[in-house]
Order: structure tokens, then sequence, then C-alpha cells
């Protein structure tokens, strides 16, 4: 089966990360998110994907290019405007005959797709949707079923007081294509919205594929720290651990929990590293600094005894000496932190800025 994958939203949500980086790019363990995501494509012999996509586009097309490195074969779509979830899917039509996967272009999980496309022949229905337990339905779209695994209702974020189970559209559909008849060419539409309700509405039937599989989505700044911190604990890594493939010097660095080093990195002397926590390649830690929970993109420099606790710093990064970077800041691209900072807990730093407080 062919897989579409809707990777054409701005990722606000994940801001100021996503600003020069597209959701796809965003690096989860030293690799791109898309990256683990087409190897658990692979896992289920879906081999062919559809990226649709819109904003920023380039890294994505010049990382994958034809796919073959991956193992895949891929075709890119670009949308010149926002097509939507389901103005993308559309916009495909002319590469789908047969039945075919969609996955939002966000979500890490191990959902048995085996399972779910045998639920989907044995059922006949034109769409199953997979579904999976969270604990704030109202974030996401939220889908009621009957005893049988039939959809009886789709609300798309309601109230915490609206919705009516925690069981949640997992963003992964096996869609019929004659479906693709209702959604309109060239114009913005969401399945969430405009299709799935309206489907139950007029009395057609959706299955659903429930699992309690790991599933996350990445989509919010806190998720994305999550995921990384969850798959580094769930890697089989042994504890404490170092691991860096080539030319990493470190003196006499303490590693503590499952810690990932990028390639030609630099930790100076008494540098202390408690995982769960990822420092990317070409990244620097000053001597005496002490790094926590961190996740630190490419070709980021710490400076000597600085604090870095449950932070995001993106790539090409300086932070200087004796800083404190506190939970929940994000730095995005290329940010510098004057000598003696401060950041205050959840403090969102825009690429490029010069930031200096104490
Ligand atoms: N190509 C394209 N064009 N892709 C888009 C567009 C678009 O105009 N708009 C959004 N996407 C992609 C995003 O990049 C993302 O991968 C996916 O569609 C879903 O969009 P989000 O913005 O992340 O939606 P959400 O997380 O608020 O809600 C969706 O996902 C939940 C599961 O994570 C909905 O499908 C919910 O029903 C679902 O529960
Ligand atoms: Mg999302």
């Amino acid at each position: 089966m062919k897989a579409v994958i809707l990777v054409g939203g701005k990722g606000t949500r994940l801001y100021p990360l996503t600003l020069g980086t597209p959701k796809a790019m965003v690096p989860i363990l030293n690799k791109p998110f898309l990256e683990h995501m087409i190897s658990y494509l692979k896992k289920y012999d879906i081999l062919d994907i559809v990226l649709a996509m819109g904003y920023l586009p380039d890294p994505i097309q010049s990382y994958f290019d034809d796919g073959s490195e991956f193992g895949v074969r891929i075709t890119y779509l670009v949308e010149d405007k926002p097509l939507g979830t389901g103005g993308a899917v559309k916009n495909a039509e002319f590469l789908l005959e047969e039945p075919f996967f969609v996955f939002n272009g966000d979500v890490l999980t191990e959902i048995d797709l085996g399972n779910m496309a045998r639920v989907h022949r044995e059922t006949g229905t034109s769409v199953t949707m997979a579904l999976t337990p969270v604990d704030d339905p109202s974030l996401y779209g939220v889908v009621e079923t009957d005893t049988s695994g039939m959809v009886k209702q789709f609300m798309e974020k309601p109230s915490r007081d609206e919705a009516p189970t925690n069981m949640i559209n997992a963003g992964i559909y096996i869609i019929e294509p004659e479906i693709l008849g209702r959604i309109p060419s060239e114009t913005f539409f969401m399945v969430e919205r405009e299709l799935f309700p309206v489907l139950l509405e007029e009395g057609q039937s959706i299955s659903s594929y429930a699992s309690d599989a790991y599933w996350i989505d990445i989509g919010t700044t806190d998720k994305y720290l999550k995921v990384n911190h969850d798959l580094l604990s769930r890697e089989d890594l042994s504890s404490p651990c170092l691991q860096s493939d080539n030319d990493t010097s470190h003196h006499e660095a303490m590693i503590e929990g499952p810690v990932l080093l990028g390639k030609n990195c630099a930790l100076g002397e008494n540098v202390r590293i408690k995982g769960p926590a990822v420092i990317g390649d070409k990244c620097e830690v000053g001597d005496n600094a002490t790094v926590e929970g961190a996740i630190v993109w490419q070709n980021s420099k710490m400076g000597r005894s600085s604090l870095l606790e449950n932070c995001i710093i993106a790539s090409n990064c300086h932070v200087g000496d004796n800083c404190h970077i506190s939970s929940g800041c994000v730095l995005g691209d290329s940010v510098v932190i004057g000598d003696g900072s401060n950041l205050a807990q959840q403090t969102l730093v825009w690429p490029g800025h010069y930031l200096r407080c104490t």
C-alpha cells in the first residue's frame, strides 16, 4: 500500500524550533523526525511514499531526495497555498488507485499497521482510522465507537466537558480512493471537520482500529522533549551510556543515565551530563558545565560552568559562561546568550537573538 504523509503544516506550536526547520526535519535522537517515520513504514513494507508538503519543503527534499538511500520511493507534492489535511490528499489523487494510508506527519507510534489493514479489509468500509487513548482528548479529534468498533461520532477538538471518551484520532487512516470524490480540488479542506463528521451524518460506516501501543504527537515543545526522553529511556542503551561514533573528546566527563552524544563533540573537564539527554554533532560543552535532561541540536556551544536543565537548544547556538538555562526554555537557531545569564523557566528565544538577562 502507498502512504501519503502530511508534512505541510507550519508547526506553530513548536515555535521557535520550526521557524527555520519544518516539523518533519526536527531531530529526534539526532535524526530528522521523518526518518523515524520512514523506518516505521518500512517495517510494514510500505515503500511508496507521497510527501504532501507546503511550509519549508526544500530541507525535506534535499535530505531525502528520491528516498533510495532510505530504502523507499518518495514522490513530492508541494502546495502553493495550504490545502488542509483533506485538500492535500486530494492533490495526490492522481497517484492513488488502490486503498492507501494517510499519516499526519508529526506522530511517532508503534501502532500495528498490519493489524489495522486487516481490520480495514474485514470491515469493508471506505475509511478506517487508528485510535489511541490520551489523558486530555480536548486537544485532538475525539472518536466515539460502538461495541463492534464502528465510529459513532467524530468531534475535532471539543471542550473537555463535551468529549464523550478519551479515545482520539491517532492521525492514521486507510482510505479507499473513491472517497476522494468527496473532496473538492485545489480547495482548503479538513478531513476532521468536513469529511468524517459528514460521512457519519449521512450514515456511512467508518471503522476503527484502537491500539494502546506507544503514540505521541510531537507537535508541542513539551511533547518534543518528552519523545526524546521516552525513546532514550526505551532504547537498548546500557546505562550510564556514552554514545558517540568518533572523534569526541571528553576528558573526565561524568555521564549518568541514557545520553546520546553526537559526532565530533568536545566536552571540557568536569562536565556532567545527566540523561535522558541528547547532544548533537559538533557541539562543545565547556569545563565544569552541567547538562541535565536537555536536548541540544548540532553545532552549539555551552559555556564554562553553565547549567542546562530540561531545555531545548537548536542548532548553532552559543550559551555563554556561567549561564543557567531553566526547564522548559527553548532557544531557536543561532541564539546567543550572554555570560552570566539566567533564563527563567519556559523562556522562548527567537532565532538569531542575543539575550543577556540576570
Ligand atoms: N500538506 C499539508 N497541507 N499538510 C498539512 C496541512 C496543509 O495545509 N495542514 C496541516 N498539515 C499536516 C501537519 O503538518 C501535520 O503533520 C498534520 O497535517 C496534522 O496537522 P496538525 O496541525 O498537527 O493537527 P493537530 O495535531 O492539531 O490535529 C490532528 O492530529 C491529531 C493527532 O495528532 C487531527 O487530525 C486530530 O484529529 C488528531 O487527533
Ligand atoms: Mg499534530
